[in-house]
């Protein structure tokens, strides 16, 4: 079962953390993770995906967590899609965390390094300088033919978070478009990266916040609809 959580507010001040305090996982911090993997709500339910905590410390992270998926749209999809649920639910329980393709655990496209945060160092504010994680396109420029002037608050909220999500080199490879003022379209990329599904997962997370429920539907490769 999800919690109960300010997703907005946790889009909204997340970033990925590159710095951590030196700090083993305990048997309870194991347990925390994983239930918030498992709070994770599903897009395709069909597609299986096992996640684990690898004994491993990127950036001197306390660990790393991924799973063996495959390559189809849908699967890279559907590992953006869980993965960043529980980002923000890591957040939430005080867990810095990044999403990191550099280095690939066995039959997986990347993986989420997490630990506590530590100390903002030079190679950190290297790297994010590097991959200007702090700048995010104009919603303007996102999404195709504007905003509809009347539209409901609700769905600028909805595409804001959108907006907000982490992507592979910050590339942001996504469109939106407003269809009613409770449905927007999402489109993306799904060739190597997971990136769209970290984008419908932000908008998913904050229509069900403020209208209660949302619903996620593919209607083509890389397009899915979002409405509440
Ligand atoms: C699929 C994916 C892979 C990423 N791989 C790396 C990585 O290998 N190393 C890294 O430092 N950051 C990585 N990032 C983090 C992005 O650079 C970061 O999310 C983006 O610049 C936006 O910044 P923010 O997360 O601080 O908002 C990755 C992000 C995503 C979504």
């Amino acid at each position: 079962m999800q919690k109960k959580l300010n997703y907005i507010d946790l889009i909204r001040t997340r970033h990925s953390t590159r710095d951590y305090e030196q700090h083993t996982l305990t048997d309870a911090d194991k347990t925390q993770i994983m239930a918030a993997v498992a709070g994770a709500v599903p897009l395709d339910s069909t597609i299986h995906l096992d996640w684990q905590i690898a004994d491993r410390s990127p950036m001197r992270s306390s660990g790393l967590l991924y799973a063996e998926c495959g390559t189809s749209d849908e699967e890279l999809v559907e590992y953006g899609y869980r993965g960043e649920q529980f980002v923000l639910t890591l957040l939430a329980d005080g867990w810095g965390t990044c999403w990191y393709g550099m280095a690939h655990m066995p039959g997986s496209p990347c993986s989420i390094i997490f630990g506590r945060p530590g100390a903002r160092g030079a190679r950190s504010a290297f790297v994010g300088a590097l991959s200007r994680g702090y700048m995010r396109k104009p919603l303007e420029q996102l999404v195709t033919d504007g905003i509809p002037e009347h539209s409901s608050p609700l769905v600028r909220t909805v595409l804001e978070s959108a907006r907000l999500a982490p992507s592979a080199m910050n590339r942001q490879a996504w469109n939106f478009e407003v269809t009613s003022d409770a449905r927007v379209i999402i489109k993306g990329d799904t060739d190597r990266f997971p990136d769209l599904g970290i984008c419908l997962a932000n908008a998913m997370v904050t229509a069900r916040q403020l209208a209660g429920a949302a619903t996620v539907t593919r209607l083509d490769t890389g397009a899915y609809s979002v409405s509440w």
